[in-house]
C-alpha cells in the first residue's frame, strides 16, 4: 500500500534561510512530511525538534518550519502559542511547572506556588531565576487531579503538595540529592522512530 502523498505543494524543503537543524535531521524529517496529506501535520513534532536543538523556538526556527510545512510564520506562531510546551527563550536548567486547573487550584496550588516563588526568589510574574537556573510556570491539568496539588519539574511529577513539602523537594533537588530528568520536556521524535505509515509500508 503506497502511504506516500505525492500531491503536498510543499515536501519539506525550506525556501530560504539556513536550516536550525542537522542536516540529517532535515532528511528525516524530508522524508517523513511525505507521510502525510499535508506538510503541516508534522509542525508540533517538529517545533519540538527545533526547540530541542536550538534550545527554544527563536524568530529563526519559526520561520525555517513555516517554511518547511509550506505556511506563514504568523500561522506557525499562532499554533505554538497554543500550547504551553513550547518556548521562546532560552529554557532554564530545572522547568517547574504548577497546574492551575480546578483542583489543585481547590486544594491549594496558590500556596504552592507562594513557596516557590519564596523559596526561589522569584518576584509575582517573574518566569525565571535571574541566574536561569529555575522557571516557573502556570499550566494547564496534568492529569493527577486525584494528587493534587500537584507541579512538574523537568517532566518528574510531584503530587499532594503543600508549602513544606514544596520546599523539601526544591531543597533535595539543590542539594543534588534527588536528581532531575536531565531533559525537560522532550516530545520530538527520536530518528529510529517507526510509524505507522512505515509499519503499513513494511506489511504490504
Ligand atoms: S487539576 Fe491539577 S492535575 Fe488535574
Amino acid at each position: 500500500m503506497d502511504t506516500q502523498n505525492t500531491d503536498t505543494p510543499n515536501k519539506g524543503t525550506p525556501n530560504k534561510g539556513e536550516s536550525p537543524l542537522p542536516p540529517e535531521r532535515v532528511e528525516w524529517w524530508r522524508k517523513r512530511v511525505t507521510h502525510f496529506p499535508e506538510a503541516r501535520a508534522v509542525l508540533l513534532p517538529l517545533l519540538h525538534d527545533l526547540q530541542d536543538h536550538v534550545g527554544c523556538l527563536t524568530r529563526e526556527a519559526l520561520r525555517w518550519a513555516a517554511d518547511f510545512v509550506g505556511i506563514t510564520p504568523t500561522e506557525v506562531y499562532g499554533v505554538a502559542t497554543f500550547y504551553w510546551m513550547y518556548e521562546y527563550e532560552p529554557r532554564a536548567r530545572r522547568q517547574i511547572a504548577v497546574c492551575h486547573n480546578i483542583s489543585c487550584d481547590l486544594r491549594g496550588k496558590d500556596q504552592v506556588l507562594e513557596a516557590i516563588r519564596d523559596e526561589l526568589g522569584l518576584a509575582p510574574g517573574q518566569r525565571k531565576t535571574d541566574d536561569g537556573e529555575w522557571s516557573l510556570r502556570t499550566v494547564e491539568c496534568m492529569g493527577s487531579c486525584t494528587t493534587a496539588p500537584m507541579m512538574a519539574i523537568n517532566g518528574e511529577y510531584f503530587e499532594n503538595l503543600d508549602p513544606a513539602k514544596t520546599r523539601a523537594i526544591l531543597e533535595e533537588i539543590r542539594s543534588g540529592k534527588h536528581e532531575l530528568p536531565a531533559s525537560p520536556e522532550t516530545f520530538a521524535p527520536h530518528p529510529e522512530v517507526v510509524t505507522t505509515y512505515e509499519h503499513e509500508e513494511a506489511k504490504a
